[in-house]
């Protein structure tokens, strides 16, 4: 298949300009043969030729965290909230109640509409946490759901202390670091800790993520979203692949990341929907973070799926610009998640492809609001438009 007529291809492939003018892409299968301007495309490319008439053609986004499998929503609360009251970690109980309730496939049909919502959109490649199951039961219901619609699974059973262990947190972190990450690790890839005041201390953060990494599993942190604290250090401390939310950061905690090669992983729908703070991207940034943009999908601090949303906040509300955004959402993702076969449209990379209907990426943060993703091509297939 042959992709033609691209007014702007943003490609994030490191040896060609940021953005190629009059640019074609050829598709083999799943994967991408070859991309650059259009005057050199190769002789021999076969199949259908697709003409997008001068639109702009970027790497479908890789949004690395989402929490997609829940039942219920929490709309009362959100709706207190814009009313005056505060944000606290203690929510997330609400809809763990509601989750253990449901029937896995209750929990199927609903992470599946959001995953397909999320795909029109224009994500093709998504992480998805456990989290609300919270029981030696629960979390491996949820990893399998997770691992069902997302492409990368995460355990989260370090998300809150649970009402019934309330009383003793230690004895809850023994369950998580024992019988549940033993169910847990084979299903999953990843294991997060929500390192916060009202969830997990530094200490028990630390054994959690110790734990996890002797099961395997890869490293990520949700970490300084509702103050300063020791998450964003302890990411670095431990070698995560990802430091996520990092609202309140000291310019100590913003080197510990970048010395120790931790993706700053931003998500400004949380601070859109619980009126915070912005995130600092440029001061990461400046100091030399990788930083990924994803959406943080959940029904409590972010129900939404929308990468475009997510670039057109970093842009206007976090001092990055509209290549830097593109960049964060697309191999920015791709790098939280260590993947180097999504995110770039690169020959050998699976054939995830945006069209927008628009002559320039810059119209994903200059347009906000406006459903500019038109087609949708994941694994050289197209699934949208
Ligand atoms: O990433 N910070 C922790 N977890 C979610 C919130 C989950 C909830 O409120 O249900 C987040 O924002
Ligand atoms: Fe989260």
């Amino acid at each position: 298949m042959l992709v033609d007529g691209i007014g702007e291809l943003v490609t994030n492939d490191p040896g060609l300009q940021p953005s190629v003018r009059d640019a074609a892409v050829a598709i083999d299968g799943d994967r991408i043969a070859w991309a650059g301007p259009r005057t050199w495309i190769p002789d021999g490319v076969a199949g259908p030729r697709i003409d997008v008439e001068g639109r702009a053609v970027l790497a479908g986004f890789v949004d690395a965290h989402t929490h997609l499998v829940f039942a219920g929503d929490r709309a009362a609360e959100f709706d207190a909230r814009m009313r005056g009251e505060p944000y606290a970690a203690g929510g997330i109980r609400t809809t763990v109640a509601a989750t253990r309730a449901a029937s896995d496939a209750e929990l199927t049909v609903s992470a599946r509409r959001l995953r397909a919502e999320a795909l029109r959109s224009g994500t093709t490649t998504m992480e998805v946490k456990s989290g609300y199951g919270l029981s030696v039961d629960d979390e491996p219901r949820l990893l399998r759901v997770a691992g069902e619609v997302g492409d990368e699974v995460t355990f989260l059973g370090a998300h809150v202390v649970p009402e019934e262990h309330a009383d003793d947190p230690d004895g809850y972190v023994d369950l998580v670091c024992g019988p549940m990450l033993d169910a847990c690790a084979p299903l999953s890839r990843w294991c997060d800790v929500f390192c916060e005041r009202g969830a997990f201390d530094e200490g028990r953060s630390r054994r959690v993520l110790s734990a996890g990494r002797d099961a395997g599993l890869g490293l990520r942190v949700h970490a300084n979203q509702l103050e300063r604290g020791p998450g964003a250090r302890l990411a670095a401390e431990m070698g995560a692949a990802s430091a996520d939310h990092l609202t309140h950061l000291t310019d100590e905690d913003r080197e510990a990341l970048a010395g120790a090669g931790v993706v700053a992983t931003l998500l400004p729908a949380a601070e859109l929907s619980t009126r915070s703070a912005w995130p600092d991207a440029r001061a990461l940034l400046d100091r030399g973070a990788t930083v990924a943009l994803a959406t943080d999908c959940n029904p409590g601090t972010s129900f939404t799926t929308s990468m475009p949303l997510v670039i057109a906040l970093a842009v206007s509300m976090m001092r990055m610009t509209p290549e830097e955004a593109v960049w964060s959402a697309t191999a920015g993702g791709a790098a939280a998640l260590r993947r180097d076969d999504v995110g770039r449209i690169v020959p050998g990379a699976r054939a995830d492809l945006i069209v927008l209907d628009a002559p320039s990426s810059v119209h994903l943060a200059y347009r906000p609001g406006v459903p500019l993703v038109g087609t949708v091509i994941r694994a050289g297939e197209v699934a949208v438009g």
